[in-house]
């Protein structure tokens, strides 16, 4: 069972090192979360996991990594300026300001109230006596359009330095540089390119701990396709998106698809799914499909005054603007759930143990090194093999001497490590009642079971495994 509460996984990021509060020493800047020692590794391998199911492992896909600051055009053209907002309200009494359609949505469990008008949500939290959330009290602001783009200033001179925007999704680096990834790199429709990075939006409530915040990072694809062929590549993306999830341990009965509603849709899109989970405090996006038709290559060709078309190789007349499908991945929010299933407590002999069952293609240690004692010849043995270990097999190791051996289990244990060879004095042959000499024990993290195997046959067998 994944975990129960948020407060559960709180507690245990901040104790084991994946994730403190931001600015902590200085009272901490409200929603700001840093990714520790081993929040930092586990990020990493989620980020090279996907970076390699969808371009290394696939003919048709190629990356990019672009500037987070772009020409302001491209935000014109996107339509981020004049439509990327939220319906803001404002408590009259405390002014604690919150997005009117989520509270609407939190009360009413209507899904999604965001398609109501802007003019509608005043008065429907007067008539539903929705109350503000800090101060209890009944007086709304009417909802206005609150525009989620953070700003900042590029140039040295403040009089001139020009207004720029963070960008608040990775995507328009894509379509920026398809003409250059086009020219360079001879590929042919249908073709897909991959970017990750940060993204900023000025989120009007964020919260949940890394579910939403106002800078996160994001996984997105764009996939270019010839018109009329946008519902054959939408449901492989579904399909593939749905497997990458599942693959990496997201449990199928916490899964759900939900399909936008057509005046719920994003101003560039025809047709968008979520894939949401289910969290501890209900179901919420964890990834979006869009079909994004050909608006952003439209847009830009109008704004920018390029030709933006693809020409057919094989048929120099067939010039168009691609079609785009668009996977878009929220990197923090996919690691939050992979933490969230793998969080388990279970009762191990009338004691309970706390365990994160990670895929050992994302846990961010693979094996963990531990002499049984501190003697120093053991710890000697067991370093060796730290160094054997890591030389040959290339994987992430922990060495850990300090503690009881039971109280260092129970570390590899929370952080996820999959397998703890332990060395004792059977390896050194002081004790055969542990072991043969030259065996150790590896110990699973999951069945707890224990095996005893030659220091010969280790590196074969760890990467066996
Ligand atoms: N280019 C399309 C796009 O940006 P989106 O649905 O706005 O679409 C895609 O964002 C994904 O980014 C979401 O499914 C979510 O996982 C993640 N995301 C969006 N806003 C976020 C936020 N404030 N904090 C964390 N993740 C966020």
């Amino acid at each position: 069972m994944p975990a129960a509460s948020l407060d559960q996984l709180v507690s245990l990021c901040k104790r084991r090192g994946f994730v403190f509060p931001g600015s902590e020493i200085y009272g901490g800047l409200a929603n700001t979360w840093d990714y520790g020692p081993l929040g930092v590794e586990l990020k990493n391998r989620v980020k090279n996991h996907w970076w390699k199911t969808f371009v290394h492992r696939r003919a048709d896909m190629v990356g990019l990594d672009s500037s987070i600051l772009m020409n302001r055009k491209v935000w014109e053209a996107s339509g981020h300026i004049s439509s990327f907002a939220d319906a803001e309200v404002e408590c009259k009494h405390c002014h604690q300001r919150f997005r009117g359609d989520k509270l609407l949505e939190e009360k009413l469990g209507t899904e999604p109230a965001a398609v109501l008008k802007l003019d509608q949500i005043q008065p429907m939290l007067m008539t539903e006596k929705i109350c503000c959330l800090n101060c209890g009290k009944l007086q709304w602001t009417d909802a206005r359009k609150f525009n989620l783009m953070f700003k900042t200033h590029q140039g040295v001179v403040e009089e001139e330095a020009a207004l720029v925007y963070m960008r608040p999704e990775t995507a328009q680096g894509i379509f920026v540089n398809f003409r250059n990834i086009l020219d360079t790199m001879r590929m042919r429709l249908p073709f897909g390119v991959a970017q990750i990075g940060k993204a900023f939006r000025n989120e009007i409530t964020p919260g949940n701990f890394t579910f939403r915040t106002r800078e996160f990072e994001q996984m997105e694809i764009e996939y270019f396709i010839e018109p009329g062929t946008s519902e054959k590549f939408f449901d492989e993306w579904n399909e593939a998106v749905w497997k990458w999830y599942t693959d990496l341990g997201i449990g199928k009965d916490r899964l759900r698809v939900r399909e936008h509603d057509k005046d719920e849709l994003s101003h560039y899109s025809s047709r968008t799914i979520d894939i949401e989970y289910k969290f501890p405090w209900g179901w919420g996006e964890l990834f979006g499909l869009a079909n994004r038709g050909d608006f952003d290559f439209s847009q830009h060709q109008k704004f920018s005054g390029q030709d933006l078309a693809y020409t057919d190789p094989d048929d120099p007349k067939k010039k168009f603007l691609p079609h785009v499908i668009e996977p878009s991945f929220g990197c923090d929010r996919s690691i939050l759930t992979f933490m969230l299933e793998a969080y388990t407590e279970e009762k191990v002999k009338d004691e309970t143990r706390v365990v994160m069952k990670l895929s050992p293609e994302i846990a961010p240690v693979d094996i963990a090194i531990l002499p049984l004692s501190k003697k120093e010849h053991l710890v000697a043995k067991a370093q060796e093999l730290y160094k054997k270990i890591i030389h040959e097999t290339g994987l992430v190791c922990d060495f850990d001497v300090t503690g009881s051996i039971g109280k260092r289990y129970r570390r590899q244990d929370e952080i996820g490590t999959p397998r703890c060879i332990t060395v004792d004095f059977g390896t050194l042959g002081e004790d055969i009642a542990q072991g043969e000499r030259d065996t150790v024990t590896i110990r699973d993290r999951d069945t707890l079971g224990q095996e005893r195997v030659h220091i010969h046959q280790l590196t074969t067998h760890v990467h066996r495994r």
